[in-house]
């Protein structure tokens, strides 16, 4: 099936991390298009909350949200099989879940640095895998995911970087390998974004001040920067797009 024969208005996307600032506003923007999104989540409440609004804000829009661990395969196949039970198809997966947990490389636990790498990479991973399942069988899909500016290096987040460099190594693998069916690939690595979780952030506003200072864009993004490449990315306009790792930094990548 060609890309223009599947409109956005006939399309499914699972969003990982839907609950978050910039899965939730991928829904939107998605969502506004008429494509139907299921939010799926580690956290009830925030996916309760995040639902209530995207509903509020985009009335015409489909909502779901579903309470998966990523790194659940079986939880994550099970989300997999019901979205294309309940909505014909899924054809778009960002996956937006993921943390860091920061420390210098002397200093970082094994459970620092497992608890990124499984979840950030290992859950990518399992969530690629499974919504691949239903792509290679339509012959369409587009898979996005985040990766982050950090994967280039950064002192301070060795885990963090090792797991969104590996979301690279991933997403590129599949694109060569799911291209004949038509399946893109892509990654998106942000610099800062202001989300709520990073404004929560203790180091907050030192963090920002340094982002603003090395941009070369001087300001922060917002989730609407990510927004608008997840949408590009999954419109008929980027079909001939797959492997690509676009930086949404305001000129600070590396
Ligand atoms: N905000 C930024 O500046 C920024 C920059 C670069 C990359 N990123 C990446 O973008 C993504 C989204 O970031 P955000 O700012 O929206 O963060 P966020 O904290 O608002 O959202 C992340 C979501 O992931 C969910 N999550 C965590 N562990 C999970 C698990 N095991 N299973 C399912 N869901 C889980 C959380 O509940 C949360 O809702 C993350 O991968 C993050 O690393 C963010």
């Amino acid at each position: 099936m060609s890309d223009t024969e599947r409109p956005l208005d006939r399309q499914t996307a699972l969003i990982t991390g839907g609950a978050g600032g910039l899965g939730s506003r991928v829904a939107a923007t998605l969502a506004e298009r008429g494509v139907k999104v299921v939010l799926a989540d580690l956290n009830s409440h925030a996916l309760e909350r995040a639902s209530e609004v995207l509903r509020k804000e985009v009335p015409t829009g489909t909502f779901v949200g579903v309470q998966i661990d990523v790194t659940d395969s079986s939880a994550v196949r099970t989300a997999v099989e019901a979205t294309v039970a309940d909505h014909g198809s899924l054809d778009i997966l960002v996956t937006s879940h993921g943390f860091p947990k920061d420390g210098r490389l002397l200093e970082m636990s094994d459970d620092a640095w497992s608890d990124v790498v499984n979840v950030c990479l290992t859950g990518t991973f399992v969530c690629v895998r499974e919504a691949a399942r239903p792509m290679v069988e339509q012959s369409y899909g587009r898979i996005i995911t985040v990766a982050s500016r950090a994967w280039h290096g950064n002192p301070g987040q060795a885990n963090y970087s090792a797991a969104k460099a590996g979301v690279i190594g991933l997403t590129r693998s599949v694109a060569k390998e799911l291209g004949r069916y038509s399946i893109t690939a892509n990654s998106i690595a942000p610099g800062l974004i202001e989300t709520p979780s990073l404004r929560n952030l203790e180091r907050f506003e030192q963090i920002a001040e340094r982002a603003r200072k090395d941009n070369s864009i001087k300001r922060l993004g917002e989730p609407n920067d990510v927004a608008a490449a997840v949408r590009y990315l999954a419109s008929p306009d980027a079909g001939f797009v797959t492997g690509e790792v676009l930086h949404v930094s305001g000129g600070r990548f590396g």
